[in-house]
């Protein structure tokens, strides 16, 4: 199954901090961008085989360019790298249409947004979308230093900025940030809505978890994750509901790579269950759940999974394919 693409032009590409550079895309003929809602990202295709997921971090109100921000990774595998040195003003480039995986709780009373570092650009569009319909929110914005610091000026200058707290790892004591404090304190109703590294996430999640946060009410969106894999892994099989085809799955393979051999193509974008595109339904058995994507509940439920990077734990699943 394609997603369907669209080329855009890169119309501006700005430092916007030390290792951050900013990425204005405009469509190709000069139409209209599909809207997006605060929290959407894009897939870029950076070169031939390199698929990253970029959030949008203009305001969702504008129809005329899509705004991304890349901080060159140096255990970046090829995506981020590619992005600073190769791509250009004036090229360009493949992306998909926007998803939102990370969606802002219409029903929230209030809402807790906590950003590390470059998973500020997700949180910024909600920042100013709850601004712009006039929600109650506050924002906490953490990074290494204030050079580190995407979107200073734009947030200094927006109409939420009494409600942003910086805080700089490098900063005094004074202005870290008390996550239990923050957590501890938030009225009832509220909604919390965390990005960024994924240390800085799990302990963000662990702590919310820790105190009782329902799981309707914490909102998250990884974006890259190691993939795990063990020497315990076993093979096991796969069987396609539509055909009956059974497919082994060895210990060192993914299910998506043994379905691609087998001539069974599932989408696929990050490889390593942050993102969702390769979402599965599982019919029969019992998922092995590895990525970053689905919530407590949702793996419970076992009825869909990520096969890009989860296995399983009987020796057979149905899948709906
Ligand atoms: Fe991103 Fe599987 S491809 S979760």
């Amino acid at each position: 199954m394609n997603q369907a693409l669209l080329q855009v032009k890169v119309q501006r590409k700005t430092v916007e901090a030390a290792d951050i550079c900013t990425y204005e895309l405009v469509d190709a003929s000069g139409a209209a961008l599909p809207h997006f809602s605060a929290g959407s990202h894009i897939d870029v295709h950076v070169s031939e085989g390199t698929v990253r997921q970029y959030s949008l971090c203009n305001s969702s109100l504008e129809k005329h360019r899509y705004l991304i921000a890349v901080l060159r990774d140096p255990k970046s595998r090829g995506g981020s790298n590619a992005m600073h040195d190769i791509i250009q003003e004036g090229n360009l480039i493949q992306i998909s249409e926007p998803k939102n995986h990370f969606q802002l709780a219409h029903a929230a009373r209030r809402s807790l947004l906590v950003a590390g570092g470059i998973g500020v650009t997700p949180i910024l569009c909600m920042a100013e979308r709850l601004a712009n319909v006039d929600a109650p929110f506050e924002m906490h914005y953490c990074t290494r230093s204030r050079e580190r610091t995407a979107f200073v000026d734009r947030i200094a200058n927006s109409n939420f900025a009494n409600k942003v707290h910086f805080h700089f790892d490098d900063g005094p004591a004074s202005q870290k940030l008390d996550v239990v404090r923050l957590l501890s304190d938030a009225l009832a109703g509220t909604h919390l809505y965390v990005c960024g590294p994924t240390g800085f996430m799990d302990f963000v999640l662990g702590e919310a978890k820790r105190l009782g946060w329902d799981d309707e009410r914490v909102h998250r969106e990884y974006f890259s994750a190691e993939v795990q894999k063990s020497e315990a892994d076993e093979s096991f099989d796969v069987k396609i509901a539509s055909t009956g085809k059974l497919i082994r799955i060895p210990h060192d393979q993914t299910v998506v790579d043994a379905l691609a051999a087998a001539d069974i193509e599932i989408p696929v974008s990050c490889a390593q269950g942050v993102c969702g595109t390769c979402l599965t339904r599982v019919i029969e058995g019992e998922p092995d759940h590895r990525d970053m994507y689905l919530t407590d509940e949702e793996r419970a439920q076992n009825d869909q999974f990520l096969p890009c990077c989860s296995r399983a734990k009987s020796k057979l699943l149905v899948l709906d394919l």
